[in-house]
């Protein structure tokens, strides 16, 4: 069986750009954005950087670049950041701090990707010449692997508090900072605050086909330009990807809340039919995760049964499938993908 009706739960990354914002892009005006000339981009960077509560803003290719910039920029070959073990950064983006920046991560034991503090301090390395340096505590926000899972404030307090008593650098990998920030009410500028510097995208939840940026003070952009040259990511027109962006900042955030409530109602409805299969409590922003032994499955053959139903989702981690809701599935789309899933269920 297959279905001509596709319902794509994958990822957020699968979002294609609306009509404004494909027509911003052909109208864009462009500039060599290496010379920093790109008055569509300056603008962007100039928005993001204002509404981040920052001095300064970056365009990006990618979260993961944005990630490696600017975690290149705060620490350097021979150091180490530390990050929950679940962390994107160490676990997706194929070892490129290693293998690209020299840098160590080392993963620590969080709880939905939240560390506490006892944690961090007992994973910063004493001063010696035999150790690598501890320079930076990396957090995510919202949490993939934990389930779009929302940073707490008062962890990230507590954060920076061991990071100020051991003159470290917090970065944030908020790829999903809009979707904590709708969800929990916290502005993005109040996230910024605590942390040193963050990479966003735009290209998920906020439907852009490209993009991401990177925020901070207006130092450690400048470095981070020089980084972001460095590793291939020196752009010129790149005002026909930026004025997309601009779109997203105006029209894409508040709706974050539609997808919430879109992934509730999918959770709340895979756990009536098949208790404990998901965790409808812990579902903090748009993604579910579906323990498929519950259904009478393993996650690769349930990913296929449903898949044969046009609902596409994604094997995870042991045992689970993730389910995603975006721009792009509708109120409809969620009650079919519950059809779907009774009538798979054994
Ligand atoms: C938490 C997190 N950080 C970073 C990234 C990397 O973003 P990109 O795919 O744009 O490189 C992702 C992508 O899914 C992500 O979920």
């Amino acid at each position: 069986m297959t279905s001509e009706r596709i319902v794509d739960l994958r990822s957020d990354t699968v979002t294609k750009p609306t009509d404004q914002m494909r027509e911003a892009m052909a109208n864009a005006e462009v500039g060599d954005e290496v010379f920093w000339e790109d008055p569509t981009t300056n603008l962007l960077q100039e928005r993001v950087a204002e509404l981040c509560g920052e001095e300064a803003a970056l365009f990006v290719p990618s979260g993961s670049m944005g990630n490696l910039v600017s975690l290149r920029t705060m620490a350097g070959p021979g150091d180490e950041v530390i990050c929950d073990s679940d962390a994107h950064i160490l676990n997706y983006e194929v070892a490129s701090l290693a293998a690209v920046a020299g840098i160590q991560a080392r993963a620590l034991p969080g709880k939905w990707g939240v560390l506490d503090p006892d944690t961090l301090v007992s994973a910063i390395r004493p001063g010696s010449h035999t150790f690598p340096r501890t320079k930076v505590i990396a957090l995510e926000n919202t949490h993939n692997l934990a389930g779009g899972t929302i940073y707490p404030m008062d962890d990230i307090r507590a954060a920076r508090k061991v990071a100020d008593e051991y003159d470290l650098k917090i970065h944030m990998d908020g790829a999903r900072i809009f979707n904590a920030s709708v969800a929990s009410g916290v502005p993005v500028s109040d996230y910024c605050a605590l942390v040193d510097g963050m990479t966003f995208c735009f290209s998920k939840g906020l439907g852009c086909p490209v993009g991401s940026m990177v925020v901070g003070s207006a130092d450690f952009i400048h470095e981070a330009h020089r980084f972001r040259k460095m590793h291939g990511g020196g752009m010129r027109q790149t005002g026909v990807l930026t004025a997309a962006c601009l779109v997203a900042l105006d029209t894409m955030i508040d709706r974050l809340a539609v997808d919430h409530l879109n992934a509730r109602r999918l959770a709340e409805g895979i756990d009536q039919i098949a208790p404990g299969a998901t965790t409808p409590f812990n579902v903090q922003t748009n993604m579910v995760l579906v323990t498929t032994e519950k259904l009478g499955y393993g996650p690769d053959e349930f990913v296929h049964a449903m898949g044969e139903r046009g609902i596409r989702c994604l094997a995870y981690r042991r045992g689970i499938v993730r389910m995603v809701t975006h721009k792009d599935v509708s109120d409809a789309d969620i009650s079919w993908a519950l059809e779907q899933t009774a009538a798979v269920a054994r």
